[in-house]
């Protein structure tokens, strides 16, 4: 299995990490360093309502190329983050280098948003919207976006973990009929059985390339407590002159080890080709806070990179 890690340190900071997750020596792991992050200046022609739109188009173009080289130098790619704002350059890198992919969205939040529907005007939310062929026309021009030709059908991306999602979110993915299954399915049929459901619907023919992007909030906040969008928030939306306080609940997330079954299911059906990994902050909690994070980042990754929990025999084992 080879594996090409790259660092996608987008606005929130992170730390490298890269040895760590090859636990076994059979894993080739090959670190591609770290995207450059754009600084680009606001133009007044950028669209209204999405933050620091400059910036993000000039890293996630970036961050495409590379995902590109990795995915043509015929390794898996994992996607450090940054937010999940960086996923529009890894899925959109995948979508150029195969146009057959699947997208499987492990996540508390839909990040379906699009300009027009969101109430923190935080890109990070607009993902699968910037991405969706089907949204095209409910978006204004998106400049600099204009690389993203073979956009993602929302026929092929599959949520798992939903727990917090806008009312226009619900909207646009029940007009759209996108698939998802949120906590409370998860709590009736158990991990193991919307994961295989998942794939059934997302690649019933069993033929496409897999792209996994996964949000460490999807976790509970107990599991993973330093990331930006967990426990109770408050986000205050104004439209023109009203403005009120929304209360977004975000606990009761996925367990560990529902997170690592994901990965390990997913693994096993041999077409995994890419990861993203984002939304972890080192800079929200404690020191422990940080460290627990960073451990369940590297556990969900392991699984990914195919470690199989009840161990494996050592190569050429001789039982004395
Ligand atoms: N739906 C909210 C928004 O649009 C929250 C999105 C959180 N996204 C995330 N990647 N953590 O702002
Ligand atoms: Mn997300
Ligand atoms: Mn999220
Ligand atoms: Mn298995």
């Amino acid at each position: 299995k080879r594996i090409g890690i790259i660092g996608c340190p987008f606005s929130k900071g992170q730390q490298k990490r890269g040895p760590e997750l090859a636990p076994q020596e059979s894993l080739d792991v090959l670190d591609y360093g770290d995207v450059d992050i754009a600084h680009r200046k606001y133009t007044p022609s950028y669209p209204r309502n999405m933050r620091n739109y400059g910036q993000i188009v000039g890293t996630v173009v970036n961050l495409a190329s590379k995902v590109e080289e990795i995915l043509k130098d015929d390794r898996m790619v994992v996607t450090l983050g940054g937010d999940h704002s960086v996923a529009i350059g890894s899925i959109g890198a995948h979508l150029m280098h195969n146009k057959d992919i699947a997208v499987i969205w492990v996540d508390a939040h839909a990040d379906i948003n699009t300009s027009l529907t969101s109430v923190s005007g935080n890109i990070h939310g607009m993902t699968v919207a910037v991405l969706a062929k089907e949204l095209e026309s409910y978006w204004p021009q998106l400049p600099g976006m204009e690389w993203l030709k073979n956009k993602l059908s929302l026929k092929d991306i599959v949520y798992i973990g939903l727990r917090s999602i806008d009312p226009l979110e619900k909207l646009i993915m029940s007009k759209f009929n996108v698939h998802a299954y949120g906590m409370e399915d998860i709590d009736r049929y158990g991990i193991y059985d919307i994961v295989q459901n998942a794939l059934q619907y997302v690649d019933p023919e069993k033929k496409k390339s897999y792209h996994v992007s996964y949000d460490i909030d999807s976790l509970d906040g107990l599991e993973a407590p330093s990331t930006g969008t967990r426990g109770y928030e408050e986000v205050s939306i104004s439209f023109g002159i009203t403005s009120s306080k929304l209360v977004i609940s975000v606990r009761g997330g996925l367990s560990l080890r529902e997170g690592i079954c994901i990965l390990e299911e997913i693994y096993d059906t041999g077409r995994l080709a890419a990861v993203d990994l984002v939304e972890l902050n080192p800079a929200i909690g404690s020191e422990d806070d940080v460290s627990k994070t960073v451990d369940a980042a590297i556990q969900i990754l392991k699984a990914a990179c195919g470690t199989v929990r009840k161990g494996v025999l050592p190569n050429d084992a001789v039982i004395p």
